[in-house]
């Protein structure tokens, strides 16, 4: 630890993993000893106030370009007391549109001032075999600059003492959130009624009968599709035109980006 830093909350809700994979290099880069994990993807776990010797890094998927309403039903309102704290915005290489912005301005409203911010490339949601988006991302070199990002942060912090408000890209208002449609991954006939789907579930919105039938709460579903990926048998689907559209217009590389 360091003599400004002497504890580190690394915050994150990940469905599907990919931004827990991000956080953990984060993490790593910053070579701390004191680093608590808090992952919030099934619960808020208790989220204290921040001590203002001590940074918080937190980690959200991006949904519509938003960060999920789900990730601050979670984090609640802890207050920052003027801590600092790195935001970052994991997006399945369409695009993060106003969710680095949003997450700073929640941050800020929390009492956080934000030293850093990053987006990075997770695997998306609705990628599949035969028309994948991003897969397998983030890969080596994405978990590369996710430490370095770490390092960075903390380098930051030991030569800039008083840094100004940070910009991010994104804008006011922002993205519109569009109503969801009254859809969810549903599943075949290959179901083996493992019950991993039900578990897998970060709002509950999945349950199996006593007869080993899946039933699946639409208005809970949230899409993440945490349960298509954790599926061993290939049985839950989530069948959406929008595949095919990110699958010809957003196959093409992005990369992480930083801001300090
Ligand atoms: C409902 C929903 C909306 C999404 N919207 C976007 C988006 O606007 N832009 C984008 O690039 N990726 C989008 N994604 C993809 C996720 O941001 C991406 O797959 C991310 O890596 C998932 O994080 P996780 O593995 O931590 O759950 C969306 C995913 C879901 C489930």
């Amino acid at each position: 630890m360091n003599n400004i830093i002497n504890s580190v909350n690394l915050i994150y809700y990940s469905p599907t993993g990919t931004s827990r994979k991000i956080a953990h290099a984060i993490g790593d880069g910053l070579k701390v000893n004191n680093l608590k994990e808090s992952d919030i993807t099934f619960g808020n776990n208790l989220i204290e106030s921040s001590p203002k010797d001590s940074l918080t890094v937190i980690v959200s998927p991006v949904y519509g370009g938003r960060i999920p309403s789900i990730f601050f039903e979670r984090l609640g309102t802890p207050n920052g007391n003027g801590a600092m704290c790195a935001v970052v915005a994991v997006y399945g290489n369409r695009h993060y549109d106003d969710a680095l912005l949003e997450l700073k301005d929640e941050m800020t409203k929390r009492g956080f001032r934000t030293v850093a911010a990053a987006s990075f490339i997770g695997e998306h949601s609705f990628s599949r075999d035969n028309m994948p988006v991003a897969a397998g991302r983030p890969d080596h070199y994405d978990l590369c600059m996710a430490e370095h990002f770490g390092k960075e942060v903390m380098d930051k912090i030991n030569t800039v003492p008083d840094f100004g408000d940070l910009w991010v890209p994104g804008n006011h208002p922002y993205k519109e959130i569009k109503p969801k449609q009254p859809v969810a991954p549903v599943s075949t006939d290959s179901c083996c009624s493992c019950g991993l789907c039900v578990s897998s579930c970060p709002t509950h919105a999945i349950s199996l009968d006593q007869s080993g039938n899946i039933h699946t709460d639409i208005d809970k579903c949230t899409l993440c599709c945490a349960c298509v990926k954790v599926c061993p048998q290939g049985a839950r689907v989530f069948d959406t035109p929008f595949t095919k559209f990110l699958f010809d217009n957003f196959s093409e590389r992005k990369n992480p980006e930083f801001y300090f």
